[in-house]
């Protein structure tokens, strides 16, 4: 059957949600607590499923990006589900070649010069991406009736990291060379970046995402002055796009390494809820935001990997610094693919044990 694209399906349950309530500035307690990464590798029936097709056959399979989003919820019963897919798919769905390779990660053919911008194909991008929409459609019938769907994208300068370099990188040097000797062509990707990315989260909260959240992982490497032109500027016109359309759909940044840039980030971008790194202090960076702003993190990754008592006393520790503000529990970074599933799961009980 084929649903019309600006609906959200019949038989959507509205409960109460205890996360999506916490992210429009309440201080929900328990904490709400979801992870990034909660779907991957570190599940058994993740991997399973692996085998059965490539990362990007999986990311645009309806029935296999739901599946997959679902696993973590039927196990841990996270208050958020969020999207099986991924921060590289906008510029896949604009015609850059992407492939993930073991032991590597995704391996592009770079856009480092006007020719190359020439070819990306912004025409194409919300009929590529159909199949995440679908996938989200399905999800709202589905999930349970106090789980919150979470839709994402990459930010723009984070995915125009991974399409200037080609891939992971360790120094970035491709793209911060382009930003000082080309700028005019580095603003045409910023440009193309933004505005598509937020017409992509428009189609995902109009398919059935309740919260959108933005991942910044790369803007850290910037200083101040570029991080306040291209991290926190597009942000900012990114989140207007979407308030006018979505006035009561809140958004989640998380300008991960963002240091002391992190509060100016929360201000001026006018995101609802601020996701933090390991590094940062949550009680003082509560200080420096708004009680408006939610706060969501920031468990190191490693400490749930290792699990043990070590695991109970630091994600209460980071629970009670924060109680009387909104916050969502999480971590600060993706869960570990090496990480027993039986961590997590204590994870989530000693937050709900309250
Ligand atoms: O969090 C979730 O469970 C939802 C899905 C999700 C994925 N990637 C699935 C994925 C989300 C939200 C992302 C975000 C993402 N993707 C980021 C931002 C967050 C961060 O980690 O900093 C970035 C930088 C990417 C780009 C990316 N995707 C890389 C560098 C890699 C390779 C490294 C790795 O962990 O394998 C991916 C692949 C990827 N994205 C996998 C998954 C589950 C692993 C693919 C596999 O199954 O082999």
């Amino acid at each position: 059957m084929i649903q019309q694209d600006r609906t959200v399906p019949s038989g959507v349950k509205t409960k109460d949600k205890p996360l999506l309530r916490a992210l429009k500035g309440e201080a929900v307690w328990p904490p709400p607590v979801w992870l990034m990464r909660q779907a991957g590798r570190y599940l058994p029936e993740f991997r399973a499923m692996r085998e059965q097709a490539d990362f990007i056959t999986r990311c645009m399979t309806p029935d296999i990006a739901v599946e997959l989003t679902l696993q973590p919820i039927r196990r841990y019963g996270m208050d958020g589900a969020i999207l099986f897919s991924d921060i590289l798919i906008l510029p896949w769905a604009m015609g850059q070649d992407l492939r993930f390779e073991e032991g590597r990660g995704p391996v592009m053919t770079p856009i480092r010069s006007e020719a190359d911008l020439a070819r990306l194909d912004e025409g194409r991008m919300m009929e590529a991406v159909a199949p995440v929409r679908e996938a989200l459609r399905r999800l709202r019938v589905e999930l349970p009736e106090e789980t919150t769907l979470l839709g994402f994208a990459g930010s723009p300068f984070t995915v125009a990291c991974y399409m200037v370099e080609g891939g992971s990188s360790r120094d970035f040097a491709h793209i911060r060379a382009m930003m000082q000797k080309d700028p005019a062509l580095f603003d045409r990707l910023m440009d193309i970046l933004t505005r598509n990315t937020a017409e992509m989260l428009c189609g995902q909260i109009e398919a059935g995402a309740e919260a959108v959240m933005l991942f910044d992982s790369w803007g850290g490497i910037l200083p101040p002055e570029a991080f306040r032109r291209y991290v926190i500027e597009p942000t900012r016109q990114i989140v207007a796009h979407i308030r006018a359309r979505h006035p009561d759909v809140p958004l989640i940044g998380f300008p991960r390494l963002g240091g002391v840039m992190v509060a100016e980030y929360a201000e001026k971008t006018g995101i609802n809820a601020l996701a933090l790194d390991t590094v940062a202090d949550m009680a003082k960076v509560a200080e420096m935001v708004s009680e408006t702003v939610t706060l969501q993190g920031n468990l190191d990754p490693m400490i749930l990997l290792n699990g043990g008592e070590a695991l109970k006393v630091e994600a209460r520790r980071i629970r009670d610094s924060l109680k009387g503000r909104p916050h969502v529990f999480n971590l600060g970074h993706g869960v570990i693919k090496t990480t027993p599933p039986e961590h997590v799961a204590t994870l989530v009980e000693t937050i709900r044990d309250v």
